[in-house]
């Protein structure tokens, strides 16, 4: 009794065969809650394509809630809301751009990792890129990312940082630049990816994933992005090894930092441009 009819929409997935999975919802274009399903009770291809789960979830229960759990009812079997919270969930808290930015406001185009996403929005002529936490446990990495855009900004060597990305007032991520006809660098681009770290460096930063992937090369120049685990350092040595390591990392071919997770697709991208 009481159980509303909603229009949802699945934001995110992560689905664990032998454990709970993980949503993000968006329920009447509005409101984004977060569903924990307990692990065994629905198939992995149920709950990875959106038609099947949004059949299969037992109706939302009312009221304000942000976080529910569904696990099965052990009186009939079925599958019901056993837990629905309103919890205060994490938001980044180092806010330093002047410009906030509703993800209800954003076009979502194409996904190039489980985080990261090209966008249009009417607040910009030109697309951007969005990278956000999809579920709260990852806001600390895009709290270190936000503050290491800080650090950089005004020096070139990184998209233009265009904003926080809300939702529901909590800074979920940012907004930036979209480097348009780019490609991930190879070994031939070393003079370019030296010449960006260098100054990365000269700012006593440390980027700390130096693979190819988060090298984009385009107008002649390196641009470099994917600052979640970049750290201030002011140990010459440690800057060092970093800058000698580029090299190797540019022919390196085990794919690492180029994986895409396409949720509900075979689509596959290697490029940004
Ligand atoms: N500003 C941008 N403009 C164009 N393409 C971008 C931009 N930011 C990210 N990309 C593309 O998205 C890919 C993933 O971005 P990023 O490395 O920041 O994500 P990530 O989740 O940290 O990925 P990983 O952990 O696999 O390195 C990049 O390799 C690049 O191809
Ligand atoms: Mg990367």
């Amino acid at each position: 009794m009481g159980d509303t009819v909603c229009d949802i929409k699945v934001l995110y997935v992560s689905v664990d065969p032998l454990d709970e999975s993980h949503f993000r919802i968006l329920v009447d274009g509005k409101f984004v809650k977060y569903l924990t399903i307990d692990a065994n009770l629905y198939s992995v291809d149920d709950m990875c394509f959106e038609p099947s789960l949004i059949s299969i979830l037992p109706p939302l229960p009312p009221g304000d809630w942000n976080t529910g759990r569904i696990s099965r009812n052990c009186t009939n079997g079925l599958p019901h809301f056993s837990e629905v919270t309103k919890v205060e969930l994490p938001s980044i808290s180092h806010i330093w751009h002047p410009l906030q930015i509703d993800h209800l406001s954003l076009h979502m185009g194409r996904q190039l990792r489980s985080n990261v996403y090209e966008a249009s929005t009417p607040q910009f002529d030109l697309p951007i890129v969005v990278k956000f936490a999809q579920l709260p446990y990852e806001i600390p990495y895009l709290e270190s990312e936000t503050s290491a855009y800080q650090w950089i900004q005004n020096h070139q060597i990184s998209p233009r940082f265009l904003g926080h990305l809300t939702e529901e007032g909590r800074v979920i991520g940012f907004a930036m630049e979209r480097i348009t006809s780019a490609r991930h660098a190879e070994p031939e681009d070393l003079a370019l990816c030296e010449q960006a770290l260098l100054t990365l460096h000269r700012l006593n930063i440390k980027h700390g994933d130096i693979n190819k992937h988060n090298f984009l090369i385009h107008d002649d120049r390196a641009t470099l992005i994917d600052f979640a685990t970049a750290v201030q350092c002011n140990d010459a040595k440690v800057l060092e090894e970093e800058f000698r390591r580029l090299e190797k990392e540019l022919t390196d071919t085990s794919g690492r930092g180029g994986c895409v997770i396409v949720e509900s697709s075979s689509e596959k991208s290697d490029t940004s441009g």
